[in-house]
């Protein structure tokens, strides 16, 4: 009677470790950086979100930027958001590999093509931020700026 009771409480024990195992494994595959995130870069302007770049408000003083980089713009350009607004920026490169910095904050990443980029900012001081790509992406990388304005 006794070995029942082993042999069901191993047998559970088993069940409970497959189910941890299953359980990491799909965590790892739900959470990966969010740099790992890919997208087909032939396909950037049928792939949601980027099929509709641009600012959305998505609570209050919350705002969520769709941006692709291309040679050698940013899509949407000058944005204006107001001062102290928390912006979610959700970023892919349609060519090469671009550089999105805006300064005066430590924002400051690679932008490629095949993945998205996610990066968060408060501002809070009202002002002119320029963002500059600093990745060399070709002739025009000198020019390749745009600007956020905070009111
Ligand atoms: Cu884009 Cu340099």
């Amino acid at each position: 009677r006794s070995e029942k009771i082993w042999l069901t409480l191993s047998f559970g024990m088993i069940m409970a470790f497959m189910i941890a195992a299953g359980y990491q494994t799909f965590a790892l595959e739900m959470g990966p950086p969010s740099h790992e995130e890919r997208i087909d870069p032939q396909k950037v302007d049928q792939t949601a979100p980027f099929d509709q770049p641009g600012i959305k408000q998505i609570g209050e003083n919350e705002y969520e930027v769709v941006m692709t980089l291309q040679i050698f713009s940013f899509n949407p350009a000058n944005i204006e958001i107001p001062a102290g607004a928390k912006v979610h920026f959700i970023l892919t490169s349609k060519d090469v590999v671009h550089g999105f910095e805006i300064a005066g904050t430590n924002v400051n990443a690679m932008v490629m093509p095949g993945y998205v980029q996610k990066i968060t900012q408060t501002f809070d001081e009202p002002g002119d931020y320029l963002v500059l790509c600093n990745e060399y992406c070709g002739a025009g990388h000198q020019v390749m700026s745009t600007t956020i304005t905070v009111k």
